[in-house]
């Protein structure tokens, strides 16, 4: 997808620019099915979520290392089995509606997409020590999922070492930078993992940094935007993604 010559022509994009947060931003309980669903019900075709590894290896989706605030569970997720974690309520902490929801295992969230045509960003997220184990087997599982697609997942994180194995894994899936603040280095890291994509706090974006990521071939990205000024200075300024929980407010067609 990336030019190899100098580069001053942007990479290919075939996402849409709007991407709903973990599912549905607040109005469900995020990373489970049902906030995927009622994202797509509210006209979205990219989702993201955040994916971390189990004690026996299952990628599963949950944005939090510890378990307390999005699941009836306790402790590290990552110290479970997923025979355990599978058992675990994730929807009753959102609303008593959501009672029961289970957290989802990444490959139950990519029968979703590719049944439905949607796109996906998976935020590779860590249990802290395992970044180069997880961004393996998310990439691994993710290039087996998405084998023959038309379009791939997009791999993003903030940790680079989880982008470099999976760099390692799938050199073909494509990924982006997380950035939640221009730390020394950050420019020269996308682009030794040859990403596609930066994606940043979206105050982080103005005219000047926009030029340079866009100058090198890459796209920018924004995270997490739920106002309407933001996002009409975010085009302006001729960004390419917006993640939302805002799905009710933006309308992505
Ligand atoms: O991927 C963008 C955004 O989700 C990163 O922040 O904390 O919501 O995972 P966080
Ligand atoms: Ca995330």
């Amino acid at each position: 997808m990336k030019p190899t010559n100098a580069v001053t022509t942007l990479i290919d994009w075939p996402y849409p620019l709007w991407i709903a947060h973990r599912g549905a931003g607040k109005l469900a309980p995020e990373n489970t099915l049902a906030a995927f669903r009622l994202g797509a019900e509210h006209g979205y075709r990219m989702f993201e979520c955040d994916a971390k590894l189990s004690a026996d290896g299952v990628v599963f989706l949950m944005h939090d290392a510890t378990l307390e605030r999005t699941t009836s569970g306790q402790g590290i997720g990552g110290d479970l089995a997923w025979q355990a974690l599978s058992q675990l309520d994730a929807g009753s902490w959102h609303s008593r509606t959501c009672a029961g929801e289970a957290l989802p295992t990444l490959e139950a969230l990519a029968r979703f997409c590719l049944a439905n045509g949607h796109h996906l960003n998976i935020e590779i997220k860590p249990t802290p020590g395992t970044e180069a184990a997880t961004g393996e087997a998310v990439a691994r599982l993710a290039a087996r999922l998405w084998d023959g697609a038309a379009v791939p997942p997009l791999l993003t994180s903030f940790k680079p070492d989880a982008l470099a194995a999976a760099q390692q894994t799938a050199p073909e899936l494509p990924r982006g930078l997380l950035i939640d603040s221009l730390w020394d280095g950050w420019f020269e890291k996308a682009l030794a993992l040859d990403s596609v994509a930066v994606v940043a706090n979206y105050a982080l974006w103005d005219a000047a940094t926009v030029a340079q990521v866009h100058g090198a071939g890459m796209r920018c990205l924004s995270y997490t935007v739920n106002d309407d000024w933001a996002a009409q200075h975010l085009l302006a300024l001729g960004t390419d993604g917006i993640i939302t929980d805002r799905v009710d407010l933006f309308s992505p067609s």
